[in-house]
């Protein structure tokens, strides 16, 4: 195929240069350029002057909504995730670590689609089709009627989805995917945008113009890089109608999947899965999986109940401080650190915990990231408990979220919390005096709740609870 021109875009103020530079000659930002197919140039005036206008215009009132067609995919918790199952002509992004499990988890719901007489597509770049018919065989699906491609051409995928029309097809990765228009490398932030915009496209297109009905859902395989972004681009996670994440330890075998972006259902939902020695489970009651077991207390950890989506989860917050050397540490996983660095201070400044010259680390037991701030005051007990060398008793747990002036903030839907940890056989909760039951017919059976509202109340209700 004749190669069209190629122009390179600054992608921090789209001005364009003929060739690449390190730095872009109109704003003057460094390694910002990105090579992509030139528009065909027309005269900038009186462009559009010549085109009908477009007869689609039409007041709101008179657009019918329609409810979106979902497609269960047979897996109860990745169905969770994309907010009830597959959405016609829709784009999903699903990025992880390698080895996470996206290929397994992929191939086992295409199988189910397939057996649901779904026409499906597997369209694999990483593998050979040798591998995936191996990975098949260990999934105990040898006998599937999945059409697998293995090719890394933008056209010929194009081509071959124009062709076939599948209800839903998975590109296992994008990442691996080039167009013949760019000359920019495979996985280069040029190349999977633009692959990722055609196969965008396509799938939005699809619905439109017949075939399947409701068009084709296509599913793109992303990479992370170390950093933890999905390689090559914030700008895939804008083309596309979900993101969804995999998170967890690829050491223990639970797996979680997170909905980060979701235009047809609800963001920060999860989905649990342990991966077995026949691919992924969906677990369908997994509020106590990420509590290790201590058959008694020890020093440094706090169990809070997190709730992402609408399921709470217990986990296990660790912390170890240890004297450290001039410039001590600062580490975490599972949490963020800027807010590490700001519960420190405000342990300091509000509760007169001080930790300036102590190595800090903190952990999120097995692998699951918590980025709500409910965390806080459960991150803060952990590291005053490794601090004094005391456990909290046994059965405790805390949640809510640490302010600059030291005071302790309520979390979203505080009785779900409560009520999953006196599920669970909790006795001692320490929680913001907002998330308290308001009368005492409301309180939990078997839980004693303290309510605090100052940090320095909840250090000093250590002490004399522990
Ligand atoms: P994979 O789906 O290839 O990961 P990704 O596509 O995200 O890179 O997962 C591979 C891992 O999963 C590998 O370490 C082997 C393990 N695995 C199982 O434990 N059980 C199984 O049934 C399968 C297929 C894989
Ligand atoms: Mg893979």
């Amino acid at each position: 195929m004749a190669r069209e021109k190629t122009s390179f875009v600054c992608s921090e103020c789209g001005g364009s240069s003929p060739k690449w530079l390190g730095k872009c000659p109109h704003c003057g930002a460094w390694n910002t350029l990105i090579e992509s197919v030139a528009e065909t140039a027309a005269p900038a005036k009186n462009r559009f002057a010549a085109l009908a206008p477009s007869a689609r215009l039409q007041p709101l009132a008179a657009i019918e909504a329609t409810e979106v067609a979902r497609t269960p995919t047979g897996h109860e918790e990745l169905d969770r995730v994309l907010g009830g199952g597959m959405v016609a002509g829709a784009v999903v992004l699903i990025g992880g670590d390698p080895g996470i499990g996206k290929s397994t988890l992929l191939l086992q719901a295409l199988d189910a689609l397939q057996r649901g007489g779904l026409k499906t597509l597997y369209v694999t770049g990483e593998e050979s089709g040798a591998q995936v018919a191996l990975r098949a065989r260990r999934l105990g699906i040898e006998g599937s009627q999945v059409a697998v491609l293995a090719e890394t051409s933008l056209e010929s995928i194009l081509a071959t989805l124009e062709a076939e029309r599948p209800a839903v097809a998975v590109i296992d990765s994008i990442q691996t995917v080039y167009s013949e228009q760019l000359s920019s490398a495979p996985g280069s932030v040029a190349q999977v945008r633009e692959c990722a915009a055609h196969l965008t496209r396509f799938a939005k297109a699809s619905g439109a113009a017949g075939g399947a009905p409701g068009g084709t859902a296509i599913v793109l395989v992303g990479h992370v890089t170390k950093e933890g972004a999905l390689a090559g681009p914030r700008v895939l996670e804008h083309m596309v109608d979900t993101v969804l994440y995999f998170e967890g330890d690829t050491h223990s075998s639970f797996r979680l999947v997170r909905a980060i972006k979701n235009r047809f259902g609800a963001v920060n939902e999860i989905g649990v899965f342990a991966m077995t020695e026949r691919g992924l489970r969906g677990v369908s009651n997994p509020s106590a999986i990420f509590l290790s077991q201590h058959a008694e207390p020890v020093a440094g950890s706090c169990v809070m109940v997190t709730l992402e989506g609408t399921r709470p989860l217990l986990v296990e917050i660790q912390a170890l401080v240890d004297s450290g050397g001039p410039s001590p540490r600062r580490l975490s996983v599972g949490l963020e650190r800027d807010r590490l660095a700001m519960l420190l201070a405000v342990l300091h400044r509000h509760a007169g915990v001080a930790c300036a010259d102590q190595d800090v680390f903190v952990n999120a037991v097995g692998g699951v990231r918590i980025s709500e701030p409910a965390a806080d005051l459960a991150v803060m007990l952990a590291i005053t408990s490794s601090l004094r060398g005391k456990p909290l008793p046994k059965g405790f747990l805390a949640f809510g979220e640490v302010g600059l002036a030291g005071e302790v903030r309520p979390a979203p839907r505080g009785q779900e919390r409560l009520r999953e940890a006196a599920k669970l056989g909790f006795s001692v909760a320490v929680v913001p005096k907002a998330n308290a039951p308001k009368r005492r017919e409301a309180a939990f059976e078997g839980l004693t709740i303290h309510p605090v509202e100052r940090v320095d109340e909840a250090m000093a209700l250590m002490r004399t609870l522990g």
